[in-house]
């Protein structure tokens, strides 16, 4: 199954490298942050097809399909963001990625982000490890102040402004600096292979973090939701991932940065 999803990705990643010196067609869905172009729909397409002929009992909960389609009640489920990173492969910066989960019953049991423009391959089998090519990952777990922070801004939800800021002002000072790449999903990949120690975003969508979630967990890293909780595949979540030491200080912080907040 890994290898035949490996494939199934790196076909869809090349569809996203021909859109170099393409004209896009970019079509606003609930205002100018939140962009679709025709290659994340072609990209999708390509996915559904390939995918459910792998395995065409499971169901299908993928970005441009949105929630309508749950199947909920299927013992597999793919969860599929034809390209993580979309604003990115719009303005031109090449941290982008197609991501692929396939989850059995409310857990991932494998994942596959693949960045095309820097063809970088994370993957990961449940139980079996997470790797870079064909590199295997055990991210270093150090403390916060000598991990880098990667965050998403939630750009979509006004009404997050203020906890996202009250989350960074908190940890900026705490930490080795910060980065902000755009791609959740390879956000969480770059935890996995040791590139940063922590990432917070406020509100998620399952495609977006599915993949992502297993190979960064199964190189070591924490992740749940800002809660601490396990995360929802089948709803918007906040994640909070990080290696155990400055996972553990950034809980911490956020939770009294949010508590504060919550006085005022
Ligand atoms: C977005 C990216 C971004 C994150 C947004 C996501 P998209 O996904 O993962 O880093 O901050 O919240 O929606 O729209 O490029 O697939
Ligand atoms: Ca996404």
């Amino acid at each position: 199954m890994l290898k035949e999803l490996i494939h199934i990705v790196q076909q869809a990643g090349a569809l996203l490298l021909t859109a170099r010196g393409e004209k896009l067609d970019v079509t606003e869905k609930t205002g100018p942050r939140d962009l679709v172009t025709q290659y994340d729909t072609q990209i999708q397409e390509y996915l559904r097809s390939a995918l459910m002929e792998l395995l065409p009992e499971a169901g299908f909960l993928a970005e441009e399909a949105g929630f309508d389609r749950p199947d909920r009640e299927k013992e597999w489920v793919f969860i599929v963001d034809p390209i993580d990173g979309t604003t990115n492969f719009i303005q031109g910066f090449q941290d982008c990625c197609v991501s692929v989960a396939l989850a059995q019953r409310g857990a991932v049991r494998y994942g596959v982000v693949y960045a095309p423009f820097s063809q970088e391959l994370y993957y990961a089998k449940q139980g079996e490890g997470a790797y870079l090519g064909g590199r295997r990952l055990s991210a270093p777990d150090r403390d916060l102040a000598h991990s880098l922070l990667l965050f998403g801004s939630g750009s979509y939800y006004r009404e997050l402004v203020a906890p996202s800021l009250a989350i960074f002002s908190a940890a900026f000072p705490q930490v080795q600096d910060v980065r902000r790449f755009g791609s959740a999903a390879l956000d969480l990949c770059y935890l996995a292979a040791g590139r940063a120690g922590v990432f917070y975003e406020c509100r998620l969508c399952p495609w977006d973090y599915a993949a992502g979630s297993l190979i960064a967990r199964e190189a070591g890293v924490n992740v749940t939701n800002l809660k601490g909780g396990e995360l929802d595949l089948w709803a918007k979540d906040s994640v909070l991932a990080g290696t155990p030491a400055a996972y553990a200080a950034m809980k911490a912080l956020t939770d009294r940065a949010l508590a504060e907040r919550s006085k005022t």
